[in-house]
């Protein structure tokens, strides 16, 4: 190191040792190869061939060809300095049927990738589900169906069986939250249902798959496991409003509390079991469940993109994604905004760790997804993206903010390692640290996968 460069160094924003480092894909949205080696189809294989889900009709059958290019990107990885990866399995892949046998060369895939993953000191963090349900247990009722739940910690107890001497971190489900409301309320996103009853009796077992999860993977030896929740800092427009502050709270309870109470509280609030209620769901909250799913955690994972700012509007109909939160509305804010239109404040992410180490103590946090889509061009071989470097930069200096205020948290990773399928916006909206040309396949990474390349090599930022 030169004098300079030590100089500079004693400046840095430094994150705690050990800070993992990595970034994040899931399978449905980068692995392609949608009918290798007996993968059935999954419930967006049906979506995206639906007319009008999807943008432009686009759909996962080649994606990023990952399945067959991993050890490239494996190798990408390593060049980016990556620390952690945080990938998806393919249920259709594990177990074609739901239920049932495993199918061993569904496996052998993601031995392979950690295998790949370990030979370059890159460690591997698995999320079991990331909304790739298997269409035939969509078609007994989906994550409407209790049976789900179990046939999910019969994949749980699978996987970790095969992979589990060698992955260290395993997530059971990413963002329940948009399985549910996205998947069953507004149908938005994959199985398309619209129906609030199915939602909250989808919220339900999904919870219940993470319980029931929890203990496969612990008698499956599983090292370290950790639920994903996409939660996000919920303002009243006006904080001296009493009913800006009551539209804020159905919101806040919508999107947070209806997860975290149960998994760390043992229960639902009383306002969210009284949705439940409300929309015909209560009875699927069996003796016994909430236990179940209050099993300990050793680690909450944390997708964090945008926060929400909401009043109190009389007449304002409900927001599909939210049953019951009707009279609310979302008053447009003065704040910059990404391709997707999510508004960029960093301080919603800080301000969310802070009080998850508040109201929910004791369980160490991770953030498993940030980062941003903007439109951007190659020229001359580069990509340069300033308003990406600038959206992570914000974000990880509040999570360093975050520390310094108290929170416990183990990581960062980035959303995400390559542009992918994203859901209903098919290709049209890119993500990635590293580019892709979808016609050629060729991977190119963008100024903010150097940008990121040297905030993990300092484990720091500079001031
Ligand atoms: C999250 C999803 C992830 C990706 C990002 C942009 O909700 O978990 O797959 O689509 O949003």
């Amino acid at each position: 190191m030169t004098i300079v460069e030590e100089a500079t160094d004693a400046h840095l924003l430094r994150f705690p040792e050990g800070f993992r480092w990595g970034a994040s894909t899931a399978s449905y949205q980068i692995e392609g190869a949608a009918q290798a080696d007996g993968r059935s189809p999954s419930i967006w294989d049906t979506f995206a061939r639906t007319p009008g889900m999807v943008f432009g009709g686009h759909t996962g059958d080649v994606a990023c060809d990952h399945y067959n290019r991993f050890a490239d990107d494996v190798g990408l990885m390593d060049d980016l300095g990556l620390r952690t990866y945080r990938f998806s399995v393919a249920w259709p892949r594990i177990k074609p049927d739901g239920g049932g046998p495993v199918n061993p060369r569904g496996l052998d895939f993601y031995d392979r990738l950690v295998d790949a993953l370990l030979a370059r000191g890159i460690e591997p963090m698995a999320t079991l589900y990331h909304w790739d349900l298997p269409q035939v247990l969509e078609d007994r009722g989906g994550w409407t169906s209790r049976d789900t739940a179990f046939a999910f910690a019969e994949l749980a107890a699978a996987t970790v069986a095969r992979l589990g001497d060698r992955v260290p971190t395993w997530t059971t489900l990413n963002e329940p939250w948009c399985s549910a409301f996205l998947g069953y309320a507004s149908g938005a996103h994959a199985p398309g249902r619209r129906d609030p009853r199915a939602a909250f009796e989808a919220a339900h077992h999904l919870l219940l798959a993470h319980g029931a999860g929890v203990a496969a993977l612990r008698a499956g030896g599983a090292r370290e496991v950790a639920l994903t929740l996409n939660l996000t800092r919920v303002t009243p427009q006006d904080p001296t409003d009493p009913h800006d502050r009551a539209a804020a709270t159905v919101i806040d309870g919508l999107q947070n509390r209806i997860f975290l109470d149960p998994v760390f509280k043992g229960g639902y609030p009383e306002d969210m079991r009284a949705l439940f209620d409300r929309f015909g769901a209560g009875g699927v909250i069996k003796d016994g469940d909430l236990a179940t799913i209050a099993a300990p955690i050793d680690l909450l994972g944390v997708n964090y993109y945008q926060p929400a700012v909401v009043a109190a509007q009389v007449g304002a109909p409900a927001n599909p994604n939210y049953p019951g939160s009707e009279g609310i509305s979302y008053p447009a804010q003065d704040t910059p905004v990404t391709a997707m239109d999510w508004p960029v404040d960093p301080t919603g992410l800080g301000d969310l760790l802070v009080r998850l180490s508040v109201d929910y103590p004791g369980t160490p946090l991770i953030v498993t997804e940030n980062g941003a889509s903007y439109v951007d061009t190659v020229v001359d071989g580069r990509v340069s993206d300033p308003a990406r470097i600038g959206y992570l930069d914000g974000h990880v200096r509040a999570v360093h903010d975050a520390i310094r205020r108290g929170a416990d948290m183990r990581g960062y990773i980035a959303w995400s390692l390559l542009d992918n399928f994203e859901w209903a916006y098919g290709y049209d909206k890119r993500f990635g640290l590293v580019y892709v040309d979808y016609a050629t396949q060729a991977r190119l990474p963008r100024n903010s996968a150097l940008w990121f390349r040297e905030v993990i090599r300092r484990n720091g930022l500079t001031p």
